[in-house]
């Protein structure tokens, strides 16, 4: 089969076109990328051959050891992605010892993995832990409405989550577990990934303080549809505080045990504080 026919490469040239239509990717802004099956490598093996040397992920994931990712190149514009796919995005593979990786497919011309590589890499190995190996999906957008929070709410995860869950219902039951928050840190290397990392323990939605958002799912729609519910409530958020006007009504900690109840979600009652 070949790769671009894959049902996996459809589902993940969906995710760039919807974000970019979304306006969360602006130039090189964001990136994307997809831990393969045993059944999806075996679909295309005969296409992933070595294109390059081992290369250095500035970061160690032995439990990834072998594996193989779709991932979007860095520097490459999402826009460009569903054009012309083998120059802005390919699949590698991590070594044995989880240290390095090579280029197996695309990424034509010279281009590498996204900057991000050690992040997307370090979250895959603590997702792939924590859901049994389930989630395949690590996704990062530039959320306009999530960046403008950053400036104006504490960077504190029981104050956004509890922000975001009010703004719209869905929220809580959407994502139960909250958002995680990352101070502001220099992008694109080994120590913003382990601090990310170390959230992707508890959350699926972690946030990057005036740069976006993280979010990881077992499939394209879970991560896509985690940014997507994150964002609009953010959105709300930012119209809400526009208005300059007080709060007069909102959906209370006891409405959200409730909805819990309803829906078969636990809701940590560190986030159903009572605000004064
Ligand atoms: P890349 O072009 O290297 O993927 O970087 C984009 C980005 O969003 C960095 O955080
Ligand atoms: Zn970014």
């Amino acid at each position: 089969m070949d790769i671009m026919k894959t049902k996996f490469f459809a589902d993940f040239l969906n995710v760039t076109e919807d974000g970019v239509g979304l306006g969360w990717h602006e130039r090189n802004g964001g990136n994307l990328s997809y831990r393969l099956s045993p059944d999806d490598v075996d679909e295309i093996r005969d296409q992933l051959l070595p294109k390059s040397e081992w290369l250095e992920i500035d970061a160690s994931v032995p439990d990834l050891k072998n594996e193989y990712f779709l991932i979007t190149g860095s520097g490459k514009f999402f826009r460009n992605i569903s054009i012309q796919p083998e120059e802005n995005c390919g699949i590698i593979q991590v070594d044995e010892a989880g240290e390095r990786y090579r280029i197996c497919w695309g990424l034509l011309n010279g281009a590498r993995p996204t900057s991000e590589l050690p992040t997307h890499l370090l979250n895959h190995e603590v997702k792939k832990r924590v859901s049994s190996g389930r989630n395949r999906v690590i996704y990062h957008a530039h959320t306009t409405n999530i960046i403008a929070l950053t400036f104006v709410l504490p960077l504190d995860s029981r104050v956004i989550t509890r922000y975001l869950w009010e703004m719209s219902t869905e929220c809580a039951v959407v994502f139960p577990d909250g958002v995680g928050i990352v101070p502001w840190m220099v992008p694109g290397g080994r120590s913003i990934g382990v601090e990310s990392s170390k959230l992707m323990e508890k959350f699926d939605i972690v946030i990057w303080a005036h740069h976006g958002t993280f979010c990881a799912g077992s499939t394209f729609d879970e991560a896509f549809g985690l940014m997507h519910t994150a964002e609009k409530s953010a959105e709300i958020l930012i119209k809400v505080f526009s208005t300059q006007r007080k709060i007069q009504q909102t959906i209370t900690p006891q409405d959200f045990r409730d909805l819990a109840e309803h829906f078969h979600v636990v809701l940590p009652e560190e986030f159903l504080y009572d605000r004064d």
